[in-house]
């Protein structure tokens, strides 16, 4: 099997509504030697469409704000909690998670990540295994053990909340910008560069 075959899905029935609902299986992206890993909820239409994660409109702000840290998507791998567009764009349930799990575990016990960047409420839930306020707790370093093993993760809001309320732009840029940093990637001019223009 090849190194990015086995991280890749290409067959699972595991969960009958997202069968129904999905056109296909929506697989991580982007090297799978990658410092950092992103990761959100679950692949929304444009997603399901194309077959690639974040390729929307939450997909623009994230390459947004990853230019102004000084990464670009090809630097990042970023992947989802649940592979298959749930209907309507709901949340992925209980089952759902716990079905697709075993996927995101392996991505990550591969990728061996410096830092875990969940992208939301259900990404942040999901690995630290408790209650997260996001807004709140934004921008926080926890460590996680996940299968075993000691992960950083750090917490960040999902990249629609910025397009449902502004104030929330900057709660996600410096959390982009300390994630750059505990990787070791960031390009020192990076944070200034958005205050440049001003
Ligand atoms: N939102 C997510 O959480 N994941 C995607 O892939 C796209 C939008």
């Amino acid at each position: 099997m090849g190194e990015m075959e086995d991280l890749c899905v290409t067959e699972c029935t595991r969960c009958p509504a997202l069968v129904d609902s999905r056109s296909r299986i929506v697989n991580g992206a982007g090297p799978d030697d990658a410092d950092l890993l992103f990761v959100g909820e679950g692949p929304g239409a444009n997603e399901d469409e194309q077959g690639e994660p974040f390729v929307g409109r939450s997909g623009t702000v994230l390459d947004d704000g990853l230019r102004d840290v000084g990464l670009e998507r090809g630097d990042i791998r970023i992947t989802n909690c649940v592979r298959c567009r749930p209907p309507e764009n709901r949340d992925p349930n209980k089952e759902e998670l716990a079905n697709c799990r075993g996927y995101l575990e392996r991505e990550i016990a591969r990728l061996e990540p410096e830092v875990i960047v969940t992208l939301g409420k259900v990404p942040s839930e999901h690995l630290l295994e408790r209650s997260v306020a996001v807004t709140k707790e934004a921008g926080s370093l926890e460590e996680v053990r996940i299968d075993g093993t000691p992960r950083r993760l750090l917490i960040c809001v999902h990249p629609a909340a910025t397009l449902y309320d502004r104030s929330q732009e900057e709660t996600f840029e410096n959390a982009l910008q300390r994630a750059a940093e505990l990787a070791g990637v960031a390009d020192s001019e990076g944070g200034q560069s958005r205050l440049d223009g001003f």
